[in-house]
């Protein structure tokens, strides 16, 4: 993995197969994307609404409103396809503890199994490490098989606290210490 940052402040990763760097405007498409295809359990603010929103142009203002940050969730592109097939990144202040931030990915249907949620992810993990955090934080449906199979394969472990849905599932609080 290498990593740069930009003159903005941005951060870009490289791994053998891919790119993450970050999100650019015409890109709304693609997030759009991953909204229409979330699992029907996936809460409803995660979904896309009756309305038809988030619009596209919704997702592309909110790109644009983006402030430059060394941390955030990065838009991952495959370098022999020069494709955005999704985002995998950090969130700082999400359901982690303060200055632990938490991983999260998410990509299209067509381009999983194969290893590239763990070959981003396990990018993420080393420029964390290199950057000083510690530890971090992902949450997971206990229903997520996938997810929960690269968490594992990442070395995050379970830490026990659970957070119980009783329409969505229950939600596992995992972590690694870097
Ligand atoms: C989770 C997700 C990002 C995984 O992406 P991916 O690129 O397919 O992941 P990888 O190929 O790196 O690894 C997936 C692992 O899960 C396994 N897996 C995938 N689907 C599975 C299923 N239905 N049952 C059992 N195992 C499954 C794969 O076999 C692989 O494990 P292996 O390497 O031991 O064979 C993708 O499924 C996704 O975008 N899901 C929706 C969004 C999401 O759940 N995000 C995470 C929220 S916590």
């Amino acid at each position: 993995m290498t990593a740069r940052v930009t003159p903005d402040r941005e951060v870009v990763l490289e791994t053998d197969r891919l790119l993450l760097r970050p999100w650019r405007v015409a890109e709304a498409v693609v997030q759009r994307e991953l909204w229409t295809e979330r699992d029907p359990r996936v809460p409803p603010h995660r979904r896309i609404g009756a309305d038809g929103r988030p619009t596209v142009a919704e997702l592309a203002e909110s790109i644009r409103a983006e402030q430059p940050s060394p941390i955030g969730l990065l838009a991952v592109e495959r370098k022999a396809a020069r494709d955005v097939v999704g985002y995998c990144g950090l969130i700082d202040g999400g359901r982690g503890s303060p200055g632990e931030p938490e991983l999260a990915f998410e990509l299209l249907r067509r381009v999983w199994r194969q290893g590239y949620a763990t070959e981003a992810s396990s990018a993420v993990l080393d420029w964390a490490r290199s950057s000083g955090y510690a530890r971090l934080w992902a949450t997971v449906w206990d229903w997520n098989t996938a997810s929960r199979r690269v968490l594992a394969k990442l070395g995050f472990t379970e830490t026990g606290r659970q957070e119980v849905d009783p329409v969505h599932g229950t939600t596992l609080f995992t972590t690694k210490e870097l």
